[in-house]
């Protein structure tokens, strides 16, 4: 990711007024660069109300107060690399609207708006078009279902679509001459940012299991080096991973994917995100780059 340029969110919260008196607060104010932006939507109605995947069981719901400790500390992290973070207000009525991930797509200037699957984050669709739309994106919307940077990753110049559960392929066909579309075939793996994590130069991260033969080929055709997770970290969101160049932000519980992150030149640094892989998601979910 680099740096974000004019585009993009300005928080909606309430305005802060700085008054410089030193020096130091005067650096503050200047235009500072940062190494991403990102969109998040703080957990504030974030609950297991419904289940729309394997992972989600009403009956083992969200501890809400350590879902907001979760959270926060990712917001710290991604903060602490010196990232930028826009925020979207939350929906009583959404709980799922934290995952921010799967608003859409960033192409360039336009907002490729997503079109969920399912009745229970259909809702979402409006509150997404009215941020972008407010902030500037042209707004694109497909005919078909897409579940936005969910299931579509930017690797290099190429765009790696997944489809199977929540996306369906049809809704590629307008960009298939960059995107290289992978079925997904186990239901736990049910996007493709819970299997597959772009890193720099062409490298990424992978749960081998969650593709299908064809599928493996188009990525391995792409040349970068992979990183493989073991199964049981994969199962702990090993993948689903934020990365602002070196550094990698993925939950906790993954020394295995540590470790080989390390000995490939990348910094990992763990987050505790129990509470959201109750539904089915975890750092990479909570987060939509605004800069690709
Ligand atoms: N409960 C959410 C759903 O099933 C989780 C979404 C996770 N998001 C993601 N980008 N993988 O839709």
């Amino acid at each position: 990711m680099s740096c974000c340029g004019g585009k993009g969110g300005v928080s909606r919260g309430r305005s802060r007024r700085l008054k410089p008196k030193t020096a130091k607060d005067m650096k503050a104010l200047m235009v500072k660069e940062y190494r991403a932006h990102i969109l998040m939507c703080r957990p504030k109605y974030y609950g297991i109300n419904y289940s729309i995947n394997p992972w989600m069981d009403v009956a083992n719901g969200a501890d809400h107060k350590k879902a907001i400790e979760q959270w926060n500390s990712l917001e710290a992290k991604i903060k602490e690399l010196d990232a930028k973070i826009s925020h979207i207000p939350p929906r009583e009525e959404l709980p799922d609207m934290v995952f921010t991930a799967n608003a859409g797509l960033i192409v360039k200037d336009t907002f490729v708006l997503s079109r969920f699957f399912y009745e229970e984050r259909q809702g979402e669709e409006q509150w997404f078009e009215e941020w972008f739309s407010d902030n500037g994106y042209t707004i694109l919307k497909f005919d078909h279902r897409f579940e936005g940077a969910g299931d579509a990753l930017y690797i290099g110049n190429d765009l790696i679509v997944g489809h199977g559960f929540r996306s369906s392929l049809e809704a590629y066909t307008d960009f298939l001459e960059f995107a290289h579309p992978v079925k997904l075939v186990d239901p736990h793996f049910y996007h493709l940012d819970t299997c597959f994590c772009p890193l720099q130069d062409n490298d990424y991260l992978i749960w081998p299991g969650a593709f299908d033969e064809a599928g493996l080929q188009t990525i391995r055709g792409l040349g970068g080096e992979e990183i493989t997770a073991i199964e049981s970290e994969a199962k702990q969101f090993a993948c689903n991973a934020v990365v602002i160049e070196k550094d990698v932000i993925l939950p906790s519980g993954c020394p295995d994917l540590m470790q080989k992150l390390q000995e490939a030149g990348y910094t990992p640094h763990d987050v505790e995100m129990s509470e959201f892989i109750k539904s089915g998601g975890a750092c990479k979910c909570l987060t939509l780059a605004l800069t690709t």
